[in-house]
């Protein structure tokens, strides 16, 4: 069974290379060149069996104080081109960013007993995506 929460943060990043000049940068990555920020929404999914004692597949205040103490706290009212250890030196792209929450979160949500399935990060309406982890190859 697989069992989602959702929590939120507001960041702001600006999509840049160093390498490349300012005009390079504004031509491939156009106006997300420039700083700005969204009300990021991150749904963390995880996959187990639903415990018989319980009635859970996971404590969901569990997951989210793992999401709020590793991510949330570090993320929210950040800049993420400057102020998280976790994302130094990375083009802070949505992909990017969630690749980086699940090396992140990941051993934690272990502890839990069940498996992180799904990091989904939606930066605007019209723009989310979804990453599956290292060995699903998306
Ligand atoms: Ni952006």
């Amino acid at each position: 069974m697989l069992i989602t929460r959702r929590e939120r943060f507001n960041s702001a990043h600006r999509l840049f290379r160093d390498e490349w000049s300012k005009e390079k940068n504004f031509n491939f990555f156009g106006k997300c060149s420039n700083w700005h920020g969204h009300n990021y929404d991150l749904f963390v999914t995880v996959k187990g069996t639903v415990n018989e004692e319980t009635s859970f597949v996971v404590n969901l205040k569990e997951l989210s104080r793992i999401i709020k103490q590793n991510i949330i706290e570090k993320l929210d009212h950040k800049n993420l081109n400057i102020d998280v250890d976790f994302l130094k030196n990375k083009i802070v792209s949505s992909e990017n960013i969630a690749i980086a929450i699940w090396g992140e979160i990941e051993p934690k949500i272990i502890e839990l007993g069940v498996d992180l399935y799904c990091i989904k990060l939606v930066e605007t309406e019209n723009n989310f995506i979804e990453y599956y982890g290292k060995k699903h190859k998306q």
